[in-house]
């Protein structure tokens, strides 16, 4: 199969673009290099000595790998070039990686909540309208978060995938029911721009018929696939940083180093999560079952097991011997939630779950250890307040 892989040169999207590769598909790498700059203009790296992107496809290549191609386009702002990449290419697929995916650098200033938009919103339309224009069937596979259906109490219910039944009382008493999409519940500019790409989903695919299936990912933990691994200089990136480093990761790298976990408010707050193995994995399921012509929207939840994050903590300090420290919050976010989440889908379609088990927190501890002297330790504390009231609190912390 013909892939384009929008961001591929990203966390997530580095890996993914090689396993492609690795099981014979014809892959092509999009990437603006954005997220490295951002790296310059925050004055942090990732802990991992990263190639260029150049060197990880030669590398790729000298080793025996199917060739993979780079194409330096920003999806947000060369819309002519997109529609002619499409139809240059031909892709039976585009995996759409290519968004600013930070929610505390979303929050930082007016400058990143409005890049933030601009460059999703824009981004995801951009490639709607660029499939439209081609005329081609294309099926587009979206990374978006879990945090779409938002952080407060769903009151113990189980969060579906994606769609709700709800019954709607009629003027006469009677009812009818339908599946809706969740209400979105957004919690940063971030997720706010991954509500609004659903919306453009569900209108492309309805007025197009635009093949879609949206992935609703937790957050992402460990650094290598069995492909990056294969050389030090396929090595995925690995952030750390106040703005971009996610909470397990985190965690295991402070624990790493002896800097005190840092837990923000009381721990209270449950998130998803998944192995970036699992990641890897569920992209490439959703590839190779898409949905049909008329289909609505497939929407998944690739997460494979829920945490709370103060459990999180004590769980890695059981494994390191780490030591805790309670922050101020700089989100603004309930101080605790529930987090049920159906994730039947992909568990049908064969996904086994890597589970947070010790050896893998403990391979990403070793990573960590290796290059400790890569760390900017001043870069650990989150600094990006989700509000005055929240900047406040830090300041006095
Ligand atoms: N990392 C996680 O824990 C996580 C969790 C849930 C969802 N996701 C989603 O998965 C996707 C990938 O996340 P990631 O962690 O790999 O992020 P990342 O920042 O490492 O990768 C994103 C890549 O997209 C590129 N990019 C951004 N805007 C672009 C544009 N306009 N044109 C071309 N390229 C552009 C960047 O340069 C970068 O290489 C994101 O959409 C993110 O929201 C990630």
């Amino acid at each position: 199969m013909k892939v384009l892989v929008l961001g591929g040169d990203g966390f997530c999207g580095w890996p993914c673009a090689v396993n492609l590769a690795d099981g014979g598909h014809d892959v092509v790498v999009v990437d603006n290099l954005s997220r490295r700059k951002i790296d310059i203009d925050l004055e942090v790296e990732s802990l991992t000595p990263i190639s260029s992107i150049g060197e990880r496809l030669r590398v790729w290549e000298e080793l025996g790998g199917k060739p993979m191609r780079f194409i330096n386009l920003d999806i947000a702002q060369d819309y002519d070039r997109l529609v002619e990449l499409l139809r240059q290419e031909q892709p039976q697929a585009v995996v759409h990686f290519a968004e600013q995916r930070a929610a505390p650098y979303s929050m930082k200033s007016s400058v990143t909540k409005r890049y933030t938009v601009d460059n999703n919103v824009n981004g995801t339309h951009n490639l709607l309208c660029a499939i439209v224009e081609s005329g081609l069937d294309v099926h587009i596979v979206h990374l978006g978060t879990m945090g779409v259906y938002g952080y407060g109490s769903h009151r113990g219910a189980t969060i579906p995938e994606g769609y709700l039944t709800v019954e709607v009382p009629q003027p006469d008493g009677s009812r009818f029911v339908e599946k809706i999409l969740h209400p979105s519940d957004p919690g940063s500019v971030y997720h706010m721009t991954k509500t609004l790409d659903q919306l453009l989903f569900h209108y492309y695919n309805k007025n197009d018929g635009i093949r879609i299936t949206d992935l609703h990912q937790g957050i992402v933990w460990g650094t290598n696939t069995e492909q990056t691994s294969r050389d030090p200089r396929l090595t995925n990136r690995f952030d750390y940083d106040g703005d971009y480093g996610t909470v397990l990761n985190r965690f295991l790298m402070q624990a790493a180093i002896g800097y005190p976990l840092t837990v923000h408010g009381t721990g209270g707050q449950t998130r998803a999560f998944i192995h970036i193995r699992d990641s890897v994995r569920c992209v490439q399921l959703a590839l190779e079952h898409p949905p049909s012509t008329a289909e609505k929207v497939k929407i998944f939840n690739q997460m494979t097991e829920s945490h709370q994050v103060g459990a999180l903590a004590e769980k890695v300090a059981a494994l390191t011997g780490a030591s805790i420290n309670y922050l101020p919050n700089p989100r603004k976010e309930a101080i605790e939630n529930d987090l049920i989440v159906d994730n039947r889908c992909f568990i049908e379609l064969g996904l086994e779950p890597t589970t947070l088990d010790n050896g893998l927190m403990n391979e990403v501890v070793d990573v960590a250890k290796r290059y400790a002297d890569r760390c900017n330790r001043s870069r650990i504390p989150c600094v990006s307040a989700w509000t005055q009231t929240q900047a406040q609190a830090l300041n006095q912390g």
